[in-house]
């Protein structure tokens, strides 16, 4: 067992996946309550988080200097290796340059936590890692030393081998990270413990169905289904596992893309005869969003409006349970941990009102989306479903910046619509996380036949990732850029201009709002 001290970091619950990837049980623990939690549990090391503070900040989150001394191997990542340098009178500062995204790791000395791949470990060797923090350590401990730099941060991994204390600067749960798993095997194995490899199997997920079975009894139950993988795969879990006390609940909030209704139907109500209710609330949700600019207040909107709308269903079909297909990184954005900050409200967690009157069954609260996918192969969907690009609850609303118009909605749905197609005619869909337009609203100057135009602008995202809690842009073929660049401003008179975004995440979201 490891423990992973939760500093607040956007990844915490990654270390934890990782772990549980190689047959690593663990726990996350909140600081303060660490010492007393390890009166009952037995444990062979401690990973310490990273972490949104920074460590010389007042009421900044902080441990017991007695952690090194508890005779347990520690790895701390990022924030975890500025408060070792910190509690052991080394010194953290505010780094001349911030870092987010991709660093390359010098690895300077040979350390059981750096054991990789011999032909890539001739010294001094290179690696990819991700980074993702603006202060670091500037003077390290006595008895540590430094076995990694990068260009700009001189002590991006530091060790103390006679305690068996490890600082690192990057991200290895990330899987930009080069070695990432790797370093976390190692660490493991320095903690006495044998990684395995073991995927999602068969065998879960026939234990998740049982489980949602004994818990519903015979309450009735019905789904928030939006048609994507998510809501889908979760939605079908309870189907299979209470029948006909179930029933999913499509509602049109107009948010949504062209075609998407249509497709629904297609594959769930006549494929796997689900009785999908279909509900339009298109009115609905725009007029609540009349005025609205603010992206937080969209989406707590837009959250309080699916629940409204939910809430009314659940009572005419006397439903005491709500299924959602929440998955991880939409509660770790929403603040799901003590320390952690609110990115943004996921509309199915953050965004959710206060006062419910249901209770909800998140069936896939605790995995990432590739997790998700297994679990939908492994259910024998087909793959038109497992492998479509995510799509969030807010829909279009969170892609049109400013307020929510109808006439920006069908402007957004249509660029959308080309980009999509544009991307598969060139079969580029299986390489991406997800690809789509976005209304700016900014205005430029353009010129249109001999013409003056003054038009909108459509800027254009496509992330490659693999749990999205890190992204890269896709470097996109040129030629498929203009083809849709050229289509949107030929088809779509009232925009003139198209640019592409070339933000990682971080620190980019996918999202623009
Ligand atoms: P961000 O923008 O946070 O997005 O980098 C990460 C992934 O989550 C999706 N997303 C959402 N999904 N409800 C959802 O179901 C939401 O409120 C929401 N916000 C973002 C986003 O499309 C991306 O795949």
């Amino acid at each position: 067992m490891i423990a992973i001290i939760d500093f607040g970091s956007q990844t915490t619950h990654l270390i934890g996946r990782r772990l549980r990837e190689i047959s690593i049980p663990n726990i996350i623990v909140e600081p303060a309550e660490f010492f007393e939690k390890i009166k009952t549990i037995k444990y062979d090391g401690v990973i310490l988080s990273g972490g949104p503070t920074s460590v010389y900040e007042k009421d900044a989150p902080t441990i017991d200097k007695k952690i090194f001394d508890i005779g347990k191997p520690i790895l701390g990542i990022c924030y975890g290796e500025q408060l070792i340098a910190h509690l052991l009178n080394g010194k953290v500062k505010s780094g001349k340059k911030k870092e987010y995204g991709p660093a390359t790791l010098t690895i300077l000395k040979k350390s059981p936590l750096f054991k990789i791949p011999s032909s890539s470990y001739e010294l001094p060797a290179k690696i990819a890692v991700w980074m993702n923090h603006g202060d670091e350590v500037q003077k390290i401990p006595n008895g540590f030393e430094t076995i990694g730099t990068t260009d700009t941060i001189p002590h991006a991994a530091i060790a103390n081998e006679m305690k068996n204390i490890y600082g690192i600067q990057f991200h290895p749960e990330v899987l930009h990270t080069q070695f990432g798993i790797q370093i976390l095997k190692n660490f493991v194995k320095i903690c006495q413990l044998v990684p395995t490899d073991k995927p999602i199997s068969k065998d879960l997920v026939t234990q998740k169905i049982a489980d949602i079975t004994d818990s519903v009894g015979n309450m009735n139950v019905i789904g928030a289904f939006s048609g994507g993988v998510d809501s889908s795969i979760a939605c079908l879990m309870v189907y299979m596992a209470i029948g006909k006390q179930f029933t999913p609940i499509y509602i049109d909030s107009g948010l949504m893309r062209e075609g998407e209704t249509e497709e629904l139907k297609n594959v769930f109500v006549n494929n796997y005869q689900m009785k999908v209710k279909i509900i339009d609330a298109t009115y609905r949700f725009i007029n609540n969003l009349k005025g609205v600019t603010d992206p937080e207040k969209k989406r707590k909107i837009i959250g309080q409006t699916f629940i409204e709308t939910l809430q009314e269903e659940a009572e005419k079909h006397g439903a005491k349970l709500l299924v959602q297909g929440t998955i991880y990184p939409d509660v770790i954005e929403s603040a799901g941990s003590k320390h952690s900050k609110n990115i943004k409200s996921h509309h199915n967690v953050g965004g959710l009102p206060k006062n419910m009157k249901i209770a909800l069954l998140e069936p896939l609260r605790d995995f990432y989306k590739d997790e998700v996918r297994r679990i939908g192969d492994i259910l024998d969907l087909p793959k038109s479903i497992v492998n479509r690009h995510p799509f969030p609850g807010p829909g279009l609303a969170i892609r049109i910046i400013g307020e929510v118009t109808h006439v920006k909605l069908n402007t957004v749905r249509r660029a959308d619509q080309i980009v999509r197609e544009e991307i598969s005619k060139a079969n580029l869909d299986k390489d991406l996380w997800q690809v789509f337009a976005i209304f700016t609203g900014v205005k430029t100057t353009g010129v249109r036949g001999d013409d003056r135009a003054y038009g909108e602008t459509i800027a254009i995202r496509a992330v490659e990732s693999l749990d999205v809690m890190s992204s890269n842009f896709a470097k996109l073929p040129w030629e498929v850029l203009e083809k849709i660049s050229v289509r949107i401003v030929t088809e779509i008179t009232e925009v003139n201009r198209v640019v592409y975004d070339v933000t990682n995440k971080p620190p980019g979201t996918v999202e623009w709002e």
